[in-house]
C-alpha cells in the first residue's frame, strides 16, 4: 500500500490560529478534529444526525472554501452532508457557509481522505463529491494523487448500493490517469465527458471556486459520475 504523509494533530499545533480556535470551540458541534472523527465510525447516523438507517449520508472530500458544501447542503435538506478536508481555513470556511445559509444537517471533518476507512463502516455513507482535487502534475508526484487503485477500494465498500461517485478536474492529465483506474475499479461508469460545459450534464452541475476560475479561462472540465451498483 501507498504510504502518504501524515497530518499534523491539532493537539500539537504550537500556536493554534483562529481556524483551529473556532474548530475547537465555537464550532465543535459542527466540526470536528481528527482526534474525534474516528470515533464516530459506524454511528454518524445515530450518533450525528439521531436518524434510522435509511437516512441518506453523502460525503465531499477536498471542500476547499465550501461553495459546493453549502449550495449541497441547502439544496437536500433531507440527507446528511459530511465533507472532509486537511486544511483548518478551508474547513472552517465550508461549516460556516452552510451554517450561515441555515443548513445544520452537515458536519466538517478535519482528516486525510486516505485514511478513510478509518471514518466509515462498510456501506456506510452514500454520495462522494471529488471536485478538483490536487492534481500533482509532475510524474515524479503521481503517487500523491488521491485517485488510486487501492483508495477506490476503499470508497467502494464504504458506499451503499446505488450511490455516486462524481469526480471532476481540469487537468486532463489527471483525467486520464484516474479513468484508467475508474476503468479497473468495480464502479461502473454512468457518464463521462471531456467537457462538461459542452454536456447535457452541465444543468445539474454546481461551478465550484476553482471551477469557475477554470471556466472564464476557457479552461474544458473533464468529469466522471462512477456508480455502485
Ligand atoms: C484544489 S482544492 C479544490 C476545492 C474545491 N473542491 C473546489 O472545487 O473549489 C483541493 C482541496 O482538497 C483538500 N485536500 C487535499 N488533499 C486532501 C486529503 N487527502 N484529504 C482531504 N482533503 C484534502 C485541500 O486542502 C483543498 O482544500
Amino acid at each position: 500500500m501507498r504510504s502518504h504523509k501524515k497530518i499534523t494533530k491539532t493537539a500539537d499545533v504550537p500556536k493554534p490560529n483562529k481556524y483551529i480556535d473556532a474548530l475547537l470551540n465555537e464550532l465543535s458541534d459542527y466540526a470536528f478534529d481528527e482526534s474525534r472523527v474516528p470515533g464516530f465510525k459506524g454511528r454518524w447516523r445515530e450518533e450525528v444526525f439521531a436518524e434510522s438507517n435509511s437516512y441518506p449520508i453523502d460525503l465531499e472530500i477536498g471542500t476547499g472554501n465550501g461553495y459546493h458544501f453549502a449550495h449541497r447542503a441547502k439544496a437536500h435538506p433531507e440527507r446528511g452532508f459530511l465533507g472532509m478536508e486537511i486544511k483548518y481555513k478551508p474547513l472552517i470556511q465550508s461549516i460556516k457557509r452552510a451554517l450561515n445559509d441555515d443548513s445544520t444537517h452537515c458536519r466538517m471533518l478535519r482528516f486525510h481522505a486516505n485514511e478513510i476507512e478509518s471514518v466509515f463502516s462498510n456501506e456506510e455513507i452514500d454520495n462522494v463529491f471529488i471536485h478538483f482535487p490536487d492534481p500533482w502534475p509532475k510524474k515524479r508526484h503521481f503517487k500523491n494523487r488521491l485517485i488510486q487503485e487501492d483508495f477506490l477500494d476503499k470508497i467502494f465498500a464504504i458506499q451503499r448500493e446505488g450511490s455516486f461517485l462524481e469526480f471532476k478536474t481540469d487537468s486532463y492529465s489527471y483525467f486520464e490517469w484516474a479513468m484508467e483506474r475508474f476503468e479497473k475499479s468495480k464502479y461502473k461508469i454512468d457518464y463521462q465527458t471531456e467537457d462538461l460545459h459542452a454536456s447535457s450534464e452541465v444543468d445539474h452541475s454546481f461551478l465550484t471556486h476553482f471551477e469557475k476560475i477554470f471556466v472564464s479561462k476557457g479552461i474544458p472540465i473533464n468529469y466522471v459520475r462512477l456508480v455502485k451498483i
